[in-house]
Formats: structure tokens, C-alpha cells, sequence
């Protein structure tokens, strides 16, 4: 062989190996188990705002559309299906301007106000404390409600308290039992206030510190009936709140609710379309979640030095994607489509979650029904389960299991303009059910990925479960068209030694590891 033909074959065996290397690998430590993933990190909010309650879940005991006290049987029945955990209520905003004793006694007599923040339109207060605890009771969720720092008092959200958990004689307990309730509410969380550096008070984390130490001295509950009380803090990146709350509050105090939402466009304004959009609002979006990751580790350090025995908890109570207005509707009722890229954006979340999960011990994403990127989408008596409900579902596994540390080797870069994120993303735990799990997403758009996996040093004989992917990056379930996006059966089995997997473009996967 002459030496330009032996330069070339060695140039092509450095190649093939450079190609084999970069092969992406991933590896689960079994061996070595995390913290579990509370089952509150899959948590929803429901609000006041638009159909996210009314008519989305609510419909009345008279409505024609079959209900139970109300509650829409179909949406209640796919909600219990998707194992929901924990139900946050009324708001978000609207809590920053609501009067508990609006919502008791004979509906016919509740006041109706002005719903302010979401549309200006008439609140009948016909779902109030009653009806919210009928709800989580037929889900089997627990509650976390929101108190009023906005426009309330501390008397006003002690009393709340006191109104829910009471079990004596006081006159404000009988009043629950004449109301229809004898058995105290079990409130698991109660909040004081909502986002007060905005909507809620427009304050300073100091200030907000202050008032938090004050009207928490007043929330007394029965020993077996005291919730985590919650402080509301930060925003997108900004620490301070976590910092300042964590460094001043000591009593009635186990957590701080953090809040980001995602924008394809990463601006307030003008944030893209929720379908319709170019796979740079895709890779936009997706890559986003990168700045979650930034801001748990940046509020697990300052917690870890303000806290160091892990008394305190984060609370990521409002995430999800956020898109303008889909065209025709109330600015104020926040609707938008839900497409495959929400359900991988959830997955990507939930990822981020189970890493932190040390100190996250709950979420709730925005919203569940009909509001920002929701579970279920309604209209009179149809319903359609958006991408999001999937990926949610696919992870039900993940409820309370133990996060198994991963890693990617290769895993490779995904680019587009000015914009890139790491293309394939993965997460493990071992079930309750004592099997070992895996969740896996592709974020490039276009192109599938093929992935070694080992657990440990060795191969598993097989993998079974889901994927979810479409041929259009905002395939969506429709009214009328309800079943686009479903999750499709998935497997794979060892050949020779090895196990891999190919991962559609734009999918997520969810299966069980055996062997
Ligand atoms: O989820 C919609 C709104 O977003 C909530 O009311 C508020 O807390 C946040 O700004």
C-alpha cells in the first residue's frame, strides 16, 4: 500500500471513530438514587380567568351538560385519569382581590363583582370555598389555596383559615357546618398573597418579608390540619425575593412560590404564535428551559446558604408556555392552542424538576382548563385532551419516584440562527411500582437521533412504552379533531449487546427499562 493511500485510510478510520464516539450514550445510575419526585411537581392552577373555571370545569347543577354538585363530569373524569395531584385556587391575580366570605352560603345570594384583572367581567362567586373543596375531593387532589394580601387583611386570611380547618365551637366553624360542611377542609397549602412584587402590591421584597412575618403570626390551625404556608416570591431569574424571604422569615413558613413563564420569542412583547409559528419560535421556546435550570440552581444555592438544613421548600407554583392572544378572543381569557412543542415544553420542564428535586417539591403548571397551556380544552359539552394532557399522563410513572442521576454522553447540539439547546434530554426514576422509568425527548425538529442506553455498565434487554410526536411541530387536538396528537406504542430490545433507541424528530418518550 503506497503512503498517500495509507494516509487516507487512516484519515477514514479517524473519522468512523470520530463518528462512532459521537454517538450519543446514555447511562442511568440505578445504583446510586436521589430524592424523590414529590407527586405535587405535576400540580395544577386553576384560576378565575376566563373559561378556566367557569364553563371549562363548572357548569352548574341545573346545566344540561352531565355534571356532579356542578362539576363537569367528562373534564373531572380526564382530570382523575391524569392521577392530578394538587389543585392551586382562586388564583394568581384574582386571589389578590378575593373576599373568601364572597364565596359561602346560598349561591343566589353571593355578591357578583367585577372581575378586574381577567376580561372585567361579572364574577357570581357561584364556585367559592365549598365548591373548590367538592372538587379536589372528587379529583383526590390536595388544595393550596391563595390568600388575599392585595386587597385583604390579616383578619380576613386568618379567619379564612380558621373558617376551613376549625373544629370547636366558634361561631365562624358553625357557620361552615350550616353551610353544609361539618368535617373540616383538609387545606394541605395556603399562600399569602400572589406575585406581590406585581399584580398582588407592586412591593419590595422587604417590604413583603415584613408583612408576611406579621399575618403569618395570626394563621393557626389545629396541629393535625396545619398546611405549609407559603411565601409568594420571585420572578423569570430574579433570586431576590428567594434571598431576602429565605435570609428574614422564620415563623409559619415552609416554602416560596416561584414563578416563569415561557415565550417563544423570550419578550413580554410580542411573545408568537401558539401554531402557526417557524421552527425558530420552536427552537425559541424550547430553549428556554434552559433558563428554568439557571434560576432552581441559583435559588437551591441561595437556599442551601440561608437554609442549610432544608427546611424550605420551593414551590414553582405558575410555569408554562404563554403565547399573544389566539385572534377573536377576550385578550383578558388567555386562550391559546396547545400544539406538540407545549407537550415537549412540559416534558423539558418536568426534566429540569426532577433534577431539583431536593428542594422542588411542588409546581403547578398555568393552567388546567381552557387558560394558557392547558390540560383540556372545552367548548359547551365537548372537550378535546390537549398535547400537554399526554405528556403529563405519560409521566404519571414519575409521581413519587425516585430520581436515578443520568448521563448524556454526545448528546448532540441543536442549532438554529443565532439560537441552540442541547437536542436530546432524558430523566429516570424508579416507580413506586419499583420498575425503572425513562423519559426521553428529541427538541430537534427535523432530525431523529439514535441513543445508546445503558444502566449502569451494562445493556438492558428492553424498553416498552410511548411515544408522542406528529409530522407538523404544532399538530394539536381539536374540538371536532380530537385525537391528532396521541401517544403511540414504543419499544426496543437489545441486539448483540447493545440497546438503542431511535428517537423520532420532535418526540418525547416515556418507557419502562427491563433487565
Ligand atoms: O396565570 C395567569 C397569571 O399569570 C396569574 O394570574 C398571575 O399570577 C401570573 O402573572
Amino acid at each position: 500500500m503506497t503512503r498517500r493511500a495509507l494516509a487516507t485510510l487512516a484519515t477514514h478510520l479517524l473519522l468512523a471513530g470520530a463518528a462512532l464516539a459521537a454517538e450519543p450514550t446514555l447511562t442511568i445510575r440505578a445504583d446510586q438514587p436521589g430524592p424523590v419526585i414529590h407527586r405535587n411537581i405535576y400540580g395544577q392552577f386553576a384560576e378565575h380567568l376566563g373559561t378556566g373555571i367557569y364553563e371549562g370545569l363548572w357548569v352548574g347543577p341545573g346545566s344540561k351538560v352531565p355534571n356532579v354538585r356542578g362539576w363537569r363530569k367528562d373534564v373531572v373524569g380526564a382530570l382523575k385519569a391524569l392521577k392530578v395531584p394538587l389543585v392551586r385556587w382562586p388564583g394568581g391575580c384574582f386571589a389578590n382581590e378575593y373576599h373568601w366570605r364572597d364565596g359561602i352560603g346560598p349561591r343566589s345570594k353571593r355578591p357578583v363583582k367585577i372581575n378586574t384583572h381577567w376580561g372585567g367581567v361579572p364574577e357570581n362567586n357561584a364556585v367559592g370555598t365549598h365548591e373548590f373543596f367538592d372538587l379536589v375531593e372528587q379529583l383526590g387532589a390536595e388544595a393550596y389555596v391563595n390568600a388575599n394580601v392585595g386587597t385583604g387583611t390579616p383578619q380576613e386570611a386568618a379567619e379564612w383559615l380558621e373558617y376551613m380547618t376549625g373544629e370547636g365551637e366558634a361561631t365562624i366553624v358553625q357557620q361552615r357546618r350550616m353551610n353544609g360542611r361539618d368535617k373540616p377542609f383538609r387545606v394541605h397549602y395556603y399562600a399569602l398573597g400572589n406575585e406581590t412584587w406585581g399584580c398582588g402590591g407592586n412591593m419590595r421584597p422587604e417590604y413583603y418579608a415584613d408583612l408576611y412575618r406579621h399575618w403569618a403570626t395570626f394563621l393557626k390551625t389545629p396541629a393535625h390540619n396545619r398546611p405549609q404556608f407559603i411565601a409568594s416570591g420571585g420572578n423569570d431569574r430574579d433570586t431576590t425575593w428567594t434571598e431576602v424571604l429565605s435570609k428574614s422569615i422564620r415563623h409559619n413558613f415552609d416554602g416560596i412560590a416561584h414563578h416563569a413563564y415561557t415565550f417563544p420569542s423570550g419578550k413580554w412583547e410580542g411573545k408568537g404564535a401558539a401554531a402557526g409559528f417557524p421552527e425558530a419560535e420552536w427552537i425559541g421556546l424550547l430553549s428556554q428551559v434552559g433558563k428554568i435550570d439557571a434560576v432552581l440552581t441559583q435559588s437551591r444555592a441561595v437556599l442551601d446558604k440561608n437554609d442549610p438544613k432544608k427546611r424550605l421548600a420551593l414551590y414553582f407554583d405558575e410555569w408554562g408556555s404563554w403565547y399573544d392572544p389566539e385572534p377573536g378572543s377576550n385578550p383578558g381569557f388567555l386562550v391559546q392552542r396547545n400544539t406538540l412543542r407545549d407537550a415537549l415544553l412540559a416534558g423539558l420542564h418536568f426534566h429540569v424538576f426532577h433534577a431539583h428535586a431536593e428542594r422542588v417539591k411542588m409546581s403547578n403548571i398555568a393552567q388546567m382548563v381552557n387558560v394558557l397551556q392547558a390540560m383540556i380544552l372545552t367548548s359547551k359539552d365537548q372537550l378535546a385532551l390537549t398535547p400537554t394532557y399526554h405528556a403529563f399522563a405519560l409521566h404519571i410513572p414519575f409521581q413519587d419516584a425516585t430520581a436515578l442521576p443520568v448521563t448524556l454522553e454526545h448528546n448532540p447540539v441543536y442549532q438554529l440562527g443565532g439560537t441552540q439547546m442541547p437536542g436530546l434530554s432524558a430523566s429516570a426514576a424508579r416507580g413506586k411500582d419499583g420498575k425503572l422509568y425513562l423519559s426521553l425527548i428529541n427538541a430537534n425538529a427535523s432530525q431523529s437521533s439514535e441513543l445508546t442506553l445503558r444502566v449502569g455498565a451494562q445493556a438492558p434487554r428492553s424498553v416498552k412504552g410511548h411515544v408522542l410526536t406528529a409530522a407538523a411541530m404544532d399538530a394539536q387536538n381539536e374540538l371536532g379533531q380530537p385525537a391528532q396528537v396521541q401517544p403511540q406504542p414504543f419499544e426496543a430490545q437489545a441486539a448483540e449487546g447493545q440497546l438503542r433507541l431511535r428517537l423520532p424528530a420532535k418526540s418525547l418518550v416515556v418507557v419502562a427499562v427491563e433487565g
